[in-house]
């Protein structure tokens, strides 16, 4: 079957049980409360089916906490006259799945055989309401081709757990007015959770209607008369609130009324459909000339979006947003470096509430540095609902899990507090909302500042300041001293943090005041501060090249390209260690430093460092951070053929699975990452304070680049046509 090619519309025909995990991340919808693994209503055998609601962590061994899977509002099972409907048996005459990204519609239509023989065409649609995010909504219609019955078995189920532990449990369940609902707790953070139901515009002649009290997995089934060519159906209004939004004792009321009180199919989706264009309007990013990047970075975007916290100022994203179970639901610096820049300039309240994130976890920040031994703020490089560090120390060997690993990046990957910091400064930057950073931001870019000083050690020898035993953004190598990526966004900090201060003596001096006495900024102090800014140590060569850390050029330079083609990371191939002895890089960071910092760097010094490290990076099975950045390097150096390829790997990590491990979630630093690739890429938009410009870099085969942006309040039109 061809079909016309529609922008919006991000479609499959045909049912690969190979890849069922890797489409139940495509095909995540949400609304930035929850987001829901595209898994059938009925189920499927080895289903990884999930839903996440933001904030809801619970304890889990090894890596503390992570994101327990919600019960699950999705289960309809069918019977056609009494054989149940499931992918894994009869035929399947054929299967279309659509998400409509414009509006967040999930549907899948199927006609289907079952094993004696009858068939149907069975539809089910779904969505989470963008207008009311404690609202879902699925609908199920089936036209039999047969005579006798078609049966609904629609349910909530409790029973969910995180691949094998359960997080779960039971507290109660029950009726009320012809709504059904189930009622949970976490076992150890004691979130609760309640989930209610009801099944509405019942069509077709009913049978038998009955309500199912299964203990953990309460059911309304409703069986109805089926004649051929004469479709019959359910619709199924779910709500779900946690005692994250109300008071425990609210949780149950709080559904069973959200379901009564919410109106039907239509409207619903009218209403959430208004909310999307609201949305759209500002986000969204068109390109002429290249359908599959047309639909691509909509699908990042529409990702970035379910996953965006509207409501929620408790909460971040994380690295694999809402859609999946990898890192557990905890968050990195993928947020402020890789995402934040999207919602700067499309959606400034919800970039506001991931900073207020951190600030309202400054407690944990500084928990963490007075652990270590230093000041300030120290924020943990894997984040979730405490602000404390939850990235583990051991955990198994991936290829053999009865070796343990030790794991560094909470102790030394320690770059993240800067580029929180950085990020405050851009949120500002962007938006000019001064009340914020006056009452929030500069202190958060002054405690980590003061991390930084007292971080970074003297060498006397040398007559420098120097990090040493640190991560960079290139975790290949671990323990190197004097990672530039690092050295730099320090100074970079440092040296915001003084001018921060002393604009805001200026600005409002008793609040300078408090500061200066809540955060002890005595003159020795900044005397220290203005000390590492100018004798930090940074290696640049005449060129411009940087060292990406000490003792980088001395490590052996393999050739990557001779290693094509292969399907397996540099990691894989060298070991660990091997890895760290060789020049490859996962990501680039001192490009990324350059980019992050742009307005600091020639073009002749970011061409040396790309020169260098581009062809020394493991760009398609490093990180899937790196590709989008490189994309807008290779743009500022006018390399067009570079930045495209970077690019089309960083809009296809998801959809095509490049790194085979979609799966566990959308990979959203990439997501973000494509956003920032087109408009600071191949739009060449440049903000300043004065304004701002655009230097059009359209790969050849593009016609138009149009987006919108806010700068201070207003939005901006971009409209390039090549
Ligand atoms: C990357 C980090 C990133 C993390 C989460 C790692 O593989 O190297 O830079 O923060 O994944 O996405």
């Amino acid at each position: 079957m061809t079909t016309m090619f529609d922008p919006w519309i991000l479609s499959e025909d045909s049912f690969d049980p190979k890849k069922q995990h890797h489409k139940e991340t495509v095909f995540t919808i949400g609304n930035g409360y929850l987001c829901t693994r595209g898994a059938f209503e009925e189920g499927y055998p080895g289903d990884h089916r999930a839903t996440f609601i933001h904030g809801v962590f619970d304890e889990v061994p090894i890596d503390l906490t992570e994101l327990a899977n919600a019960p699950d509002w999705l289960p309809i099972s069918i019977y056609l006259n009494g054989e149940r409907f499931s992918l894994d048996s009869g035929t399947i005459e054929s299967f279309q799945r659509i998400l409509d990204l414009r509006t967040g519609l999930l549907t899948r239509i199927v006609r289907w055989r079952s094993p004696s023989g009858m068939s149907a065409t069975l539809t089910f649609e779904r969505f989470a309401s963008l207008a009311d995010e404690h609202l879902l909504c699925a609908r199920c219609r089936v036209t039999p081709e047969f005579a006798g019955t078609v049966e609904f078995r629609a349910g909530l189920n409790g029973n969910m757990h995180n691949e094998g532990l359960v997080h779960w449990q039971w507290l109660g369940q029950g009726e009320r007015d012809g709504v059904t609902y189930l009622h949970n707790c976490t076992r150890k953070s004691r979130i609760e959770i309640a989930t209610a139901m009801q099944i509405t515009n019942v069509i077709g002649r009913e049978i038998v209607r009955e309500a199912w009290d299964v203990e953990n997995a309460p059911t309304r089934m409703v069986r109805l008369e089926a004649a051929p060519g004469q479709t019959v159906g359910i619709d199924k209004r779910v709500a779900v609130f946690t005692s994250r939004d109300v008071e425990s004792k609210e949780v149950v009321n709080a559904v069973v009324n959200r379901v009564r009180e919410s109106t039907e199919w239509e409207s619903a989706l009218e209403a959430s459909n208004r909310a999307w264009t609201e949305e759209w309007n500002h986000t969204d990013v068109i390109i002429e000339g290249d359908n599959e990047v047309q639909i691509s970075i909509r699908f990042n975007l529409f990702q970035m979006l379910v996953a965006a916290p509207r409501h929620d100022d408790r909460v971040n994203i994380g690295a694999k947003t809402l859609s999946g179970f990898g890192y557990r639901g905890h968050a990195f610096w993928d947020t402020e470096i890789f995402m934040l820049p999207l919602f700067n300039y499309t959606a400034p309240h919800i970039a506001k509430n991931l900073l207020n994130y951190r600030y309202r976890n400054l407690p944990g920040a500084r928990r963490k540095a007075q652990a270590n031994g230093f000041e300030g703020a120290q924020f943990p490089w894997k984040s979730a609902d405490t602000g404390d560090e939850v990235t583990p120390t051991w955990v198994p060997h991936f290829a053999d899990r009865t070796k343990l690993v030790r794991i560094w990046a909470g102790d030394i990957e320690i770059h993240i507090s800067a580029d929180i910091a950085h990020a405050v400064h851009q949120y500002w930057q962007a938006t000019s909302d001064e009340e914020w950073f006056i009452e929030k931001g500069v202190e958060l870019i002054l405690d980590t500042a003061k991390f930084w000083a007292s971080r970074a050690e003297w060498n006397a020898d040398a007559h420098r300041y120097e990090y040493n035993d640190v991560i960079g953004p290139d975790e290949y190598h671990e323990h190197v001293n004097n990672n530039a990526y690092t050295n730099r966004m320090a100074q970079w900090n440092l040296q915001t943090a003084l001018e921060a201060l002393e604009w805001l003596k200026g600005r409002v001096p008793e609040k300078a005041n408090e500061l200066v006495q809540s955060l002890d900024l005595n003159e020795e102090r900044l005397k220290k501060w203005r000390d590492v800014i100018e004798k930090i140590y940074l290696h640049i060569e005449p060129s411009g090249l940087i060292e990406q850390f000490e003792g980088y050029y001395q490590r052996k330079d393999i050739d990557l390209a001779a290693l094509e083609p292969r399907a397996k990371s540099a990691q894989e191939i060298f070991g660990i260690e091997g890895c760290n002895e060789t020049q490859i890089l996962k990501q680039p960071d001192v490009l990324m430093m350059q980019y992050i910092l742009r307005k600091h760097y020639s073009a002749e010094s970011v061409r040396a460092n790309y020169d260098y490290y581009n062809p020394r990076t493991d760009h398609t099975y490093g990180s899937s951070l790196g590709p989008s950045i490189q994309a807008i390097v290779a743009c500022m150096m006018d390399y067009p053929e570079d930045a495209y390829e970077h690019f089309i790997r960083a809009v296809r990590a998801d959809l095509r699975d490049v790194r085979g491990n979609a799966s566990d979630g959308i990979h959203a630093a990439s997501s973000g990452g494509t956003w920032q690739a087109v408009v600071f890429g191949f739009g060449g938009l440049q903000v300043t304070s004065d304004g701002w410009t655009t230097m059009p870099r359209l790969p050849k085969h593009w016609k138009r680049l149009a987006f919108k942006f806010f700068h201070r309040g207003k939005m901006h039109n971009v409209d390039l046509k090549a």
